[in-house]
């Protein structure tokens, strides 16, 4: 099953997971970047990453090739801001929603704590598919915890499973 996996990280923890969810399942990764960076460090970086994020931008993102129609599985990650998931993944979504239908559709998201149910919901609706697995996991670089290996194999797992080769 070809697989790419799709992200936007700001601070490395999303991309942690990225990598490691790539790395199982032997998956492309696609990194997503705005044309203009969001803030990385201190109250900027939560006034405007979260300004963004209740209101729904749509930032522009550097060119990447947007043509999945090779890939069987599509993982989305972000990290959840202000409760829902990044402004990145929307301007994807909407650039690569056309491509979307025939593929299975999974997330991962990344927080400091708080739930990332109502951010993939949202995504969800973004995409306009439901998500066949999800994964949260907390700070998994910046606050490594020994259960995130297993939850992550875990998730790859059954994704794998779930695989109509
Ligand atoms: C703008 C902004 C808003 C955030 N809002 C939330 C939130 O609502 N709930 C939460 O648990 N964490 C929140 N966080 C923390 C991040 O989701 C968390 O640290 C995540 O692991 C960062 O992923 P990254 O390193 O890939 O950027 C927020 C971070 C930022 C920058």
């Amino acid at each position: 099953m070809k697989t790419i996996v799709v992200f936007y990280s700001l601070n490395g923890n999303t991309a942690f997971a990225a990598d490691r969810i790539a790395t199982t399942l032997k998956a492309d990764l696609l990194a997503l970047e705005t044309v203009k960076p969001y803030p990385k460090k201190g109250f900027a970086k939560f006034f405007h990453g979260g300004k963004a994020a209740v209101f729904g931008d749509e930032p522009e993102l550097q060119p990447f090739n947007a043509d999945l129609s090779g890939y069987d599985l599509i993982l989305l990650g972000t990290p959840v801001w202000a409760g829902t998931f990044s402004p990145p993944l929307r301007s994807f979504c909407h650039l690569a929603k056309s491509c979307l239908g025939d593929k299975i559709i999974a997330a991962f998201a990344s927080s400091s704590g708080g739930s990332a149910e109502k951010a993939f919901k949202k995504l969800e609706n973004e995409v306009g598919y439901q998500f066949s697995a999800t994964l949260h996991l907390v700070d998994p670089l910046t606050h490594p915890n020994e259960g995130n290996e297993k939850r992550i194999s875990d998730f790859c797992r059954a994704l794998s499973n779930g695989k109509n080769e």
